[in-house]
């Protein structure tokens, strides 16, 4: 939600941030600003998207700050996008977060004589600072930030200086340092085409940069943060010949299941925690959520570790007791949901471990532990290669917990999933693509296999689909069974084999089209169903991740098929940062 970047150096600063804004796309956005310093404060703000952007051309300089919108304070619009300006218009800010108190200092600036122009929270900002400036924007910002209650990731810049002036709060904010040049962004993503060199702010940071360097300030201390290599390359965020990251980063999985199998090796602290645990409490939202699912019935059933998972927007009516080890995942670790729940549980006392994807993200500042999954940055909304490496990490976790009962499924998925990445669902597709409700069941870890290939399925083709407990059919969605609804079933050899056949033959019974994921071989399965998706036999813990993945692919040729925005679907965020 809201992407942010800042350029000062010696390029034309304003297509800086247009590309900068166009690689933070996906975190999701209404509309778009640019404001640069050419001396004169020029801004251009529209309603849309960043690449049909024309009049960019015309704001010169080299130092420009650019914001993508996701809208909380007022409607989508050109006034109310970002950058937002002074009375004067000399002064312009861009901000992610939301300033709590802003009704009131609003109601004092106005009572002040200062003229709004929009309906923002984040338009108190560009007012105060025009108060404090007397020709020293690092001054003024300073002298307002004690003033703002709530979040933020701000950029400030004044006509006059050729000077960005940061600001960081409870959202991310991150600054790559280049030659002679900097940029900020709110994540690495957009810094990689100038330099691998970053610095994570932290909460309470402010920074003054100009051409020719740069301080960054906590309170009235200069602080000097160590500087972090990118790891990857700019190749991981294009998409490489791939019509979609989707489908690029579902190619990717391979990859990124031996790095994140690798990662978790290396960490020796999560996993001596997890093996002193009386019990575990995984808080996390969506995809992260069903993957830590997965987990509990591993744990469960593997290590005899009490594990139970719940939704970060749940926590804080059940949080857990102090003596359970909270682990917080989220692939973007800015999950506001899941960050306040792990919060919650750090002050009751519970130890805390986070696991997420991005280096330096919010997450990793509130957990006493941090476990990386290193699948290299996703850009698609819709979380493939970043699920996966959650459940790998999940699985070697596992295995190493139970002194290595998992090696087996390890062993499989890096033998099997080259080739199931493309594996050929098109008759599901067809099956499934006009349908207007899908069902998906599973049972045991298959359960959030299945509700994971649900939600994967709704989100980018918008059809309604919900995923089930394969025995939970008959309390009610029975109702639904009907030639119209489609059931997509996961059917491998193991311990829910038969009652999952029988469950099979009831759905059949009642004329639903049933698309199954089985064994190669498993002639009964494939006379009873109506498309057939073989898997190799394998380990019922490799099962897991190889038949989540062919739930991925069909997800995403059904929306190819329905002509979906397939890497930015309809009102989604990629990082959720309000509750
Ligand atoms: C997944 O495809 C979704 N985009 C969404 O459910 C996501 O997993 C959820 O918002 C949690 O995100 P996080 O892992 O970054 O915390």
């Amino acid at each position: 939600m809201c992407g942010i970047v800042g350029y000062v150096g010696y390029r034309d600063a304003a297509s800086v941030c247009k590309d900068g804004l166009m690689h933070l796309e996906y975190r999701g956005y209404d509309s778009y600003g640019i404001a640069s310093l050419s001396p004169k404060l020029s801004v251009f703000k529209s309603v849309g998207k960043i690449s049909n952007a024309k009049n960019i051309s015309s704001l010169k300089g080299t130092c420009a700050i650019g914001h993508t919108r996701w809208a909380t304070h007022g409607v989508p619009s050109e006034i109310n996008a970002h950058p937002l300006t002074d009375c004067g218009d000399k002064i312009a800010v861009v901000h992610n977060g939301i300033i709590e108190n802003y009704a009131k200092l609003k109601a004092a600036l106005i009572k002040r004589g200062h003229v709004f122009k929009s309906e923002t929270d984040t338009e108190v900002i560009p007012h105060l600072i025009e108060e404090k400036y007397t020709g020293n924007l690092l001054d003024a910002v300073s002298k307002i930030l004690p003033m703002l209650e709530g979040s933020y990731a701000i950029l400030a810049v004044a006509e006059g200086e050729n000077t960005i002036v940061a600001a960081r709060k409870g959202s991310p904010l991150v600054l790559g340092v280049g030659d002679s040049e900097y940029i900020f962004a709110s994540d690495a993503v957009p810094l990689i085409d100038y330099t691998k060199n970053v610095i994570y702010l932290e909460d309470g940071d402010i920074a003054e940069v100009k051409s020719d360097g740069y301080k960054i300030f906590n309170g009235k201390k200069i602080v000097k943060h160590p500087i972090s290599k990118i790891e990857w390359d700019a190749s991981v965020v294009r998409k490489s010949g791939f019509p979609h990251y989707m489908l690029k980063e579902i190619f990717e999985q391979p990859d990124v299941f031996s790095n994140t199998i690798q990662s978790v090796k290396e960490n020796k602290e999560v996993v001596a925690l997890i093996k002193k645990a009386s019990s575990i409490t995984v808080v996390a939202c969506g995809t992260s959520a069903n993957a830590s699912m997965i987990f509990s019935y591993m744990m469960e059933a593997v290590c005899k570790i009490p594990t139970r998972v719940v939704v970060g927007s749940e926590y804080k009516y059940f949080p857990t007791p102090a003596s359970s080890l909270v682990i917080g995942v989220s692939q973007s670790g800015e999950t506001a949901d899941t960050i306040s729940a792990l919060k919650i549980s750090k002050d009751m006392g519970a130890k805390t471990i986070a696991v997420t994807n991005v280096l330096g993200s919010s997450i990793t500042r509130t957990a006493d532990v941090v476990l990386y999954t290193r699948a290299g940055p996703e850009v698609s909304v819709a979380a493939t290669k970043s699920f996966t490496a959650q459940v790998a990490a999940f699985i070697e976790i596992v295995n190493l917990v139970s002194g290595k009962k998992l090696e087996p499924a390890v062993s499989d998925i890096l033998r099997y999933l080259p080739d199931v990445v493309s594996a050929d669902v098109s008759s599901a597709v067809e099956l499934c693509k006009n349908a207007s409700t899908l069902l998906y069941v599973g049972r045991g870890m298959f359960y959030p296999v299945a509700m994971e290939g649900a939600l994967k399925m709704k989100e980018i083709s918008y059809i309604h689909a919900e995923g089930y407990a394969a025995g939970e059919l008959k309390h009610g969605p029975f109702a639904l069974l009907c030639r119209e609804t489609p059931v997509a079933a996961l059917c491998l050899h193991g311990a829910t084999y038969s009652v999952m056949m029988s469950n099979l033959k009831e759905i059949k019974a009642r004329n639903a089209p049933l698309v199954a994921v089985g064994e190669a071989g498993d002639q009964d399965l494939e006379d009873l169903c109506d498309v057939f998706i073989p898997l190799p036999k394998v380990s019922e813990y490799a099962g897991i991740i190889l038949s989540s993945v062919i739930l991925q692919i069909m997800a995403y040729h059904c929306a190819v098929a329905l002509g979906r925005d397939v890497d930015m679907p309809r009102n989604l965020a990629k990082s959720v940062t309000v509750e």
